[in-house]
């Protein structure tokens, strides 16, 4: 088992969270629930923060695309952090959460041009540009406005860290950004430094997510590194910011070892620090973005179990009230989880069972082999570390209605996303005439 942030086993031997017991939330709020243990998601701000700032000039951007919402976005200005942002919706809910439109940074290898002109138009601080079609967009989009746009180009180093395929981003064939090895990303820079209303102030890379091994980050920090001392060389120009992306792994199941997050800082700014020493650069900005590291483990989701089948010397299906519509992750990737029964905490797990979600659809398995004691009708089951990429990646399958999600702090619980209603899902529907 492994409680992270403010949760424990109360002295009811129920799982507790935000100073609240779990089954007391459920009568309240009911299930599925979304949890979010506010100290939990400020201490993992706080922590990434403490270790880059000790080590020199950096900022935090949480990644939003991990869990995004008023609320969030609120708490992450007020732990002073900046903001990665991927979509207009994403940049929407930050301005209306008054996030601080400087301190945003503007991703994806698609941004329309809506997108682009309504980033441009609230002033977000810097846009990271991806390939040679939106280079020369904003810069048109920028001319219209009148605007001087700041911006960083997304390098793709050739790294490829040890992680799911559809979660590698940094390795030569992929959809983002500009290939480094084959010269693409130099021609990006002497493309964007000729623009009329763009300001190069920066490289940006990211090579994936839920990585471990600190080696693949010092190494593509190295190759930028390299990189921007080229660029000096061929052009005299120098580069203000490095952003190195996220991707920092958590602890879902036995075996995952996160390390503490000032590995990951001595990695990078240790790096940047010595490339810069040995080459005669000026230390850039370093920015990271972590977002996995910090929504992820301080989240948990709640569920209750309904039916349960038996097929005799093969396996027991349990099966919840919720599944891949709101934690699409083991479906699409074979996520793994650990879980337990939060009314039920202290005692041990002596029995095997397969959670099924309650999709029509075999594959919506939540957790395989889940060791739990003997779970019965009506029992709550919490999954832990679904803080990032589930509430993101939810969806309307099967026309269920997205659960509520619920942020606790110290004995308070609030609602900061509504649990969807039958009326929600029928909303946007229309019968022609
Ligand atoms: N920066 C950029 C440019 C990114 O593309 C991403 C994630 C991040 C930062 C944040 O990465 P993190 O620290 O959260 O690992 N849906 C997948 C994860 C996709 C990540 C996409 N990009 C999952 O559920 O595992």
């Amino acid at each position: 088992m492994h409680l992270a942030g403010t949760m424990r086993i109360n002295s009811s031997g129920h799982l507790e969270i935000g100073g609240i017991d779990t089954t007391d939330l459920v009568k309240k709020f009911g299930t599925p629930l979304w949890i979010i243990d506010e100290e939990g998601f400020r201490q993992n701000c706080r922590s990434f923060s403490n270790a880059f700032h000790s080590l020199g000039d950096s900022l935090v951007a949480y990644a939003s695309k991990s869990l995004c919402s008023l609320a969030i976005c609120r708490i992450v200005k007020e732990e002073g952090l900046g903001l990665d942002i991927v979509s207009g919706g994403e940049l929407y809910t930050a301005i209306k959460a008054g996030f601080p439109a400087q301190k945003i940074y503007f991703h994806g290898n698609n941004k329309s041009i809506e997108e682009l002109t309504m980033a441009v138009r609230y002033g977000v601080g810097c846009i990271v540009v991806d390939n040679f079609y939106e280079l020369e967009l904003l810069n048109k989009i920028c001319g219209q406005e009148g605007l001087t746009q700041d911006i960083m180009l997304r390098i793709t180093p050739g790294v490829e860290a040890h992680t799911h395929e559809y979660i590698q981003t940094g390795q030569i064939d992929s959809k983002f950004g500009f290939t480094l090895p084959d010269g693409q990303a130099m021609q990006a820079v002497l493309t964007a430094v000729n623009t009329t209303n763009l300001n190069l102030i920066g490289l940006h890379c990211h090579i994936g997510s839920q990585i471990f091994e600190m080696e693949s980050f010092r190494y593509s920090t190295a190759l930028m590194m390299n990189f921007m001392v080229e660029i000096k060389e061929q052009i005299g120009y120098e580069m203000k910011v490095l952003d190195i992306g996220g991707g920092f792994g958590i602890f879902y199941k036995t075996g995952d070892e996160p390390c503490d997050p000032r590995e990951w800082a001595e990695s990078v700014m240790l790096t940047v620090r010595e490339k810069a020493d040995e080459s005669g650069l000026k230390v850039p900005r370093v920015i990271i973005e972590p977002g996995r590291a910090i929504s992820g483990p301080a989240g948990i989701t709640l569920y209750t179990i309904g039916s349960w089948k038996k097929i005799l010397g093969l396996r027991k299906y349990v099966s919840v009230d919720g599944g891949m519509a709101d934690n699409p992750r083991p479906a699409l990737y074979g996520a793994e989880y650990t879980c337990l029964l939060a009314n039920k905490a202290d005692q041990p797990g002596i029995e095997k069972v397969t959670i099924a979600g309650k999709c029509c659809e075999s594959g919506d398995m939540l957790i395989r082999d889940a060791k739990l004691p003997p779970a019965e009708p009506g029992d709550i089951l919490a999954v832990f570390a679904t803080g990032a990429y589930t509430y993101a990646m939810s969806g309307n399958y099967n026309r269920l209605p997205r659960p509520a999600m619920v942020l606790v702090k110290q004995g308070k619980a609030d609602v900061i996303v509504r649990r969807e209603t039958y009326e929600d899902l029928l909303r946007n529907d229309l019968i022609p005439e």
